[in-house]
């Protein structure tokens, strides 16, 4: 089924002049590029984007490292986007995460984790209108 998710190269990786290498994967996956920014979130967007997370103890952590630099959204599209974007990118610790995947290959961090995607479509419905706002 077509659909389409939304990922963020988080400010790591954008550091680390891995944008290239992290798009690429998803090109060379299969997916369309729909959309693409390059933007440095504020504190109420980053806020506003991990809302879900509002309660946990590592929200200031992860604010604050989100808004630490410039990242790059994008839009993909293609088959089963959602879960497979989730597979590609790997277990949330990059420490842990699979060899083969985007963390796994790229990262050694958990907050500094190279990528963010949505695990959902009502999370692509949310993080897409404050990414893209
Ligand atoms: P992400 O996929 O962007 O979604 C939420 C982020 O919170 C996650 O990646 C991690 O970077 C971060 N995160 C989750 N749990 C923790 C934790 N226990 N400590 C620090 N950061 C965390």
């Amino acid at each position: 089924m077509t659909e389409q998710s939304l990922f963020i190269v988080k400010p790591d990786a954008v550091a680390r002049n891995l944008v290239g290498q992290v798009i690429s994967r998803f090109e060379r996956k299969g997916f369309k590029l729909l959309k693409l920014k390059m933007f440095t979130f504020t504190q109420q967007q980053a806020e506003n984007f991990y809302g879900v997370h509002k309660d946990k103890p590592f929200f200031g952590e992860l604010t604050s490292f989100i808004t630490s630099g410039p990242v790059v959204a994008a839009i993909i599209e293609g088959n089963n986007a959602i879960a497979t974007t989730r597979i590609m990118i790997g277990a949330t610790k990059s420490f842990e995460a699979e060899p083969g995947s985007i963390r796994g290959d790229f990262g050694l961090g958990f907050s500094e984790n190279i990528i963010h995607a949505s695990d959902s479509q009502e999370s692509f419905d949310h993080e897409s209108r404050v990414a893209f706002e």
